[in-house]
């Protein structure tokens, strides 16, 4: 390197006219105005405008004549302020240009397979395989020094709280967290293998056990599962344990860590608080766990209003346990009987048997269904709903997760359709108080909703051998617009009611053992009473940046298949490394 760089491409000013300089990067574009030839030389920094005068300097033009896009080089030259009219404000170097007389060509570059300003139109697989280019685009360089920037935030913030930054190994057993492990064939211990963490939470519990009393990583999880725009098989979290506390400690710290990064990386105040709500009161009212509050549009629950209404189908579905719910649409009785056909399907597709409806008129309610409602009922309604007219009321009866599930999916779609969601909002809440357990529909198998490790709340542990749906627990999540960003909980921290859980999660004393008797193990050696949360970092980058995929925070990500297409992992491996590590590919 001839030329050594005394600037980047975003630092000049005006005030730096007459200066000389050295710059380096890529070439961004190239234009050849009647033997001037104009450069945007580009870094990570920004753009700096060069200008390569034929009658100047007639040896550094001639090589300017050649570069193309994305060849790296050095210029040498003075800083001049642009011409009358030529200044561009859309740039922090718009008012400077360099006149240049030196020119050193440090790489070329073949032509690039897609223009990297005009990617719209450019499919993902291509760009996922010449990822190295993508990574020079704007939005991508952002989103990555984004990412960068917010992990600092975390650090800087919980080392200022005490937390200790530990590793945890990649190396190591089955985790029990619902999803497939990934594995790794051990060579020395022959027939054996290591699992890739799901995530360190039987580590972070052992560290608390250990005394280190407040634990963070940000760190790599692995998930062999179906992916989707926001799952990839490996994914970063901000994991973290405290020791000595309760759920509010926790909720407070993932709280104050969120107020930070929204104040410090987005300039936002989200704060003071964060609102909480429990479980219950989100299916109540939204159908789901991770409700979006953006919009409106809650639900109603219908099942006393409507217990004696002369509406047979209603009438059945509360006889036999089921819900009723209802949504109003204000203004939606201007929907199309298409339209409300449309909805009718979808609700189908989401596995409901299907959708009532009313509309609210001056003269009180209409549909095919109304006839069947007496006039006290009707009013009962109107009242329940507040239904105005113009009003649109939407029904689903059904058992209550069907009817949950479905009509949270309508909800969802009309405030899309609708244009109800306000894009620019973040709307941050705590859910508590999940359920301990929940019921696998086809299996009829209890299953833990969080994981086996999740402490009970104390008082409903009597329900835990008469009623264990009923049981709440100590788990939380943290909800951004509708998408479950943080998830964790207080632990079982004695060691006979975390065998009891495992039995009432099916899992023998033996399987119990063999995965994770070391856990089990350590907590007979004085556990402290400990809690933590784990933040899915990739996922919340990806929605402050307001980024269409997961794929678009991550350097190099996989795609839905779990392929990386720039290097093409997953790839074969010789025989001979199978024969080492005592493996046969059966191709059935
Ligand atoms: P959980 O399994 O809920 O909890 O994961 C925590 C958060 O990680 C994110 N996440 C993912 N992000 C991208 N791709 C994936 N495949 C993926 N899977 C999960 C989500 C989720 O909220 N050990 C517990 C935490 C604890 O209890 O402390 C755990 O891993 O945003």
């Amino acid at each position: 390197m001839r030329l050594k760089r005394t600037h980047n491409n975003v630092e000049l000013r005006i005030t730096d006219v007459n200066k000389e300089v050295v710059l380096s990067g890529w070439v961004h574009r190239r234009r050849d105005h009647g033997g001037v030839i104009f450069i945007d030389l580009r870094d990570r920094w920004g753009l700096t405008q060069v200008v390569f005068n034929p009658e100047k300097h007639a040896e550094t033009h001639a090589a300017a004549e050649q570069i193309r896009p994305e060849w790296v080089i050095s210029i040498r030259g003075t800083v001049d302020p642009r011409a009358e009219g030529m200044t561009n404000p859309k740039l922090q170097t718009g008012e400077i240009e360099i006149n240049c007389f030196d020119i050193e060509i440090l790489s070329k570059s073949l032509p690039v397979p897609f223009p990297l300003d005009e990617y719209g139109d450019v499919g993902e697989e291509i760009r996922l395989k010449y990822r190295f280019l993508d990574l020079r685009r704007e939005e991508l360089q952002k989103n990555l020094l984004f990412r960068s920037e917010v992990a600092a935030t975390t650090r800087n913030f919980l080392l200022e709280k005490q937390f200790v930054e530990i590793e945890t190994p990649f190396l190591m057993k089955s985790t029990p967290e619902g999803a497939r492990d990934f594995l790794v064939p051990a060579r020395r211990t022959f027939g054996t293998f290591y699992a890739l963490p799901q995530s360190p939470q039987l580590y972070k519990q052992i560290l608390m056990i250990s005394g280190f009393d407040r634990y963070f990583q940000i760190t790599k999880c692995f998930r062999d599962e179906d992916l989707r725009r926001d799952r990839q098989p490996e994914f970063t979290q901000i994991d973290l344990e405290m020791s000595f506390v309760e759920e509010n400690d926790v909720l407070e710290m993932i709280e104050g860590l969120v107020i930070e990064i929204f104040k410090k990386n987005m300039g936002m105040d989200v704060g003071p608080k964060l609102p909480r709500i429990t479980y219950a009161e989100a299916m109540d009212r939204f159908g789901v766990d991770k409700p979006d509050t953006r919009f409106g549009l809650e639900m109603v629950n219908l099942n006393e209003t409507l217990a004696t209404c002369g509406f047979q189908v209603f009438r059945n579905v509360i006889e036999k346990g089921g819900l009723i719910k209802s949504i109003n649409v204000k203004g939606g009785a201007s929907m199309s009987r298409s339209q409300i056909d449309g909805l009718i399907d979808f609700s189908r597709n989401q596995g409901a048997g299907g959708m009532a409806w009313m509309k609210m008129t001056a003269n009180g309610l209409e549909s095919n269904i109304v006839k069947f409602f007496d006039p006290e009922h009707q009013q009962a309604l109107i009242d329940t709903m507040g239904a105005e007219p113009g009003d649109l009321l939407i029904f689903v009866a059904d058992r209550p997760t069907t009817v949950n599930k479905a009509l949270g999916a309508i909800r969802l779609k009309l405030g899309e359709d609708l244009g109800l969601i306000d894009q620019s909002r973040f709307d941050v809440l705590f859910v508590t108080e999940f359920p301990l357990f929940e019921k696998d529909e086809e299996t009829g198998e209890i299953n833990s909703m969080h994981h086996a490790f999740t402490s009970p709340v104390e008082e409903d542990m009597p329900l835990l051998n008469t009623d264990p749906l009923k049981v709440r627990s100590k788990a939380y999540d943290l909800v951004i617009n509708g998408t479950e960003i943080v998830s964790g909980s207080i632990r079982i921290h004695d060691s006979d009611l975390q065998m009891t859980m495992l039995e009432k999660l099916g899992i023998s004393t033996e399987d119990a053992e063999a995965k994770f008797g070391f856990l089990l193990k350590a907590m007979q050696y004085g556990a402290p009473p400990h809690g933590g949360a784990a933040f899915g970092f990739d996922r919340f980058i990806m929605l402050l940046r307001g980024a269409a995929s997961i794929r678009d925070v991550i350097a190099f990500p996989k795609t839905n298949q779990g392929v990386s297409l720039m290097d093409e992992t997953p790839s074969e491996v010789s025989r001979e490394q199978l024969i080492t590590l005592g493996l046969q590919i059966r191709k059935t």
